[in-house]
């Protein structure tokens, strides 16, 4: 396949684009160069995803604030290190960007630039960076082998359209709440288009691509559709490569946010989210998230760490793997979600054991109630969780006891004055509300605002104060009238607390 990776350089030069000094040699041995990462981050949390690169690879981000999209600097020889980032899904390589694109009124006009566009830009070193990750990949060898006879036959048109529903960055069980695409639609007036051409030739040997167009804003006169169309038979044509939905080799990636506009090769072939889980279960929360919530709470070292409602095990698995100087405490009151999180421990301890690392992960599961928490009191250094938003997991009515009970609980276990929890709720209101009267035992320090598949929800980071649990007016009332409290969910009135219930 080295002749495939030729190919991007010849028809590079073929086409006559200034040609990097690394150009014509292996890339291997080529010289380093200076290139811009794009990545894709969980909304809310493009801070921590920049402080983990300033970290891990020393270089400053520029934060596309509350998009979801983080941009830094690197050298070629650090690209390698860039996928080993944790709070990044997909990443991408900076052809161009625009900030204040004048997109033009009609939209004949504005795809027409468009197509030209695609001529005009600096494509070398990017294409380089995508050749340079084809090596790394090889090296790896987690190359996947193609199926030649397969990928030779040509799809009809149907086929086409069919196998654009399943595309590789959708895996057959992204159906979870918890697992917000870069793919979905955020808002009205943001849409995706991945936009499959009339294959042209037959040959084998051609570079395959495909152009995802990701365009958000309400002022364009066009859809991600006719863009990605008529951008993507523009680069077809400068390149001589040949569109193929699904078996790809490259991915352009056609960004435009209002009117920002950003041309990039995708350097994922799927999002790093799913990375340490095996078993799934219906609201699997993204890695990327799981280790955005831990960092804000800054885990040290012999630190206890408690997921009461642990599900698969998503957070402290993560936490486990990236902080594993903390020990963690994962229960959940479900038996298959209980089963689920040992069988997603044994798959890493196995795949550990395969490499040679003796030690085993510092991680406990449990089947517990969280409202009686066979845990002693302040026990806990740290709590991340993610509730039951009320959707797919229990219903609204339901957590206005949950929530009240579960943050008491958490507050008995917690350390007063030095504990801290990270939680995530789609409930704002609820959760609010419980957090109002838990007493003065917990204070909001923080709140992330991110977007779980398509959902408004906030990451609350809490510090337990300093007061005695169950001293205070507030705790022993609710301790005694939980099941007075609210009972309908619309109900905002504090007056619904004295009714009695039943
Ligand atoms: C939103 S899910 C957590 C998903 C998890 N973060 C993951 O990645 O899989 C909420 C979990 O809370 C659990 N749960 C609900 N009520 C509970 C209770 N009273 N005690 C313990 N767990 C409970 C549910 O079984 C569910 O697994
Ligand atoms: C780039 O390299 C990474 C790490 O080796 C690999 O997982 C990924 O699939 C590669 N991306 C592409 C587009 O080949
Ligand atoms: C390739 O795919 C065809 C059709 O699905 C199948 O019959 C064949 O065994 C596959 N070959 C390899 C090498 O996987
Ligand atoms: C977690 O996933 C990443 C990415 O696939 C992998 O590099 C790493 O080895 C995994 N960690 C463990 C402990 O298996
Ligand atoms: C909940 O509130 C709604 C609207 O205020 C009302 O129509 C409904 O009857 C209430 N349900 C209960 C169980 O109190």
């Amino acid at each position: 396949m080295s002749s495939l990776e030729d190919e991007a350089v010849e028809q590079n030069t073929v086409e006559g684009l200034t040609s990097s000094p690394s150009s014509d040699t292996d890339t291997s041995t080529g010289a380093i160069i200076t290139i811009t990462i794009g990545a894709t981050v969980p909304t809310g949390f493009e801070h921590t995803a920049a402080e983990e690169v300033k970290e891990k690879i020393g270089s400053d981000a520029r934060i596309s604030k509350d998009r979801g999209r983080i941009y830094f600097p690197i050298t070629t020889d650090k690209l390698f290190q860039v996928h080993l980032l944790c709070s990044v899904d997909n990443l991408f390589v900076v052809v161009a960007e625009f900030d204040c694109y004048q997109f033009k009124e009609s939209k004949e006009e504005t795809l027409k630039e468009l197509q030209e566009l695609a001529s005009t830009l600096p494509w070398t070193n990017a294409l380089e960076v995508w050749r340079l990750n084809r090596t790394l990949k090889k090296k790896k060898g987690h190359r996947k082998v193609g199926n030649t006879t397969r990928a030779k036959s040509k799809a009809a048109p149907s086929d086409v359209a069919a196998s654009a529903e399943a595309a590789p960055h959708k895996l057959p069980q992204e159906t979870s709440l918890a697992d917000s695409d870069t793919k979905s639609v955020v808002t009205p007036d943001s849409e995706t288009c991945q936009q499959d051409l009339e294959e042209t030739a037959n040959d084998a040997k051609v570079i395959k691509f495909r152009v995802t167009c990701n365009r958000a804003g309400d002022k364009h006169s066009f859809s991600s559709n006719e863009a990605a169309r008529d951008f993507g038979g523009a680069v077809q044509e400068f390149f001589q490569w040949k569109a193929d939905m699904t078996k790809f080799d490259i991915e352009v990636l056609l960004n435009i946010h209002n009117e920002e506009v950003v041309i990039g090769i995708a350097l994922t072939e799927e999002s790093l989210h799913r990375r340490n889980i095996s078993h799934f279960g219906p609201t699997t929360l993204r890695s990327t998230l799981c280790y955005g919530m831990l960092r804000l709470c800054k885990p040290q070292e012999s630190d206890i760490i408690l997921d009461p409602m642990c599900g698969t095990g998503a957070i402290p698995l993560e936490g486990a793997i990236e902080f594993g100087e903390s020990f963690y405490i994962a229960g959940d009151n479900n038996d298959m979600a209980v089963s689920r999180t040992v069988n997603n421990i044994c798959h890493i301890q196995k795949r550990r054991a395969e490499k040679g690392s003796p030690s085993g992960l510092p991680i406990d599961t449990v089947q517990w109630d969280l409202s009686n928490l066979p845990v002693r009191t302040s026990s806990v250094d740290i709590i991340v969780t993610d509730m039951p938003f009320g959707k797919r997991m229990g219903s609204r009515k339901k957590n206005w006891d949950l929530y009240p009970s579960c943050l008491r609980e958490m507050a008995r276990v917690c350390r007063p004055g030095s504990g801290k929890a990270v939680i995530l709720t789609q409930d704002k209101k609820c959760f609010t509300k419980a957090i109002s009267r838990m007493g003065g035992l917990w204070r909001k320090l923080h709140t992330v605002w991110v977007n779980v598949g398509g959902l408004h929800a906030g990451v609350y980071l809490l510090k337990r104060t300093a007061a005695m649990f169950g001293q205070t007016p507030e705790d022993i009332y609710e301790s005694r009238g939980r099941s007075d409290a609210h009972m309908n969910e619309t109900d905002d009135k504090e007056s619904s607390e004295l009714q009695p219930n039943v």
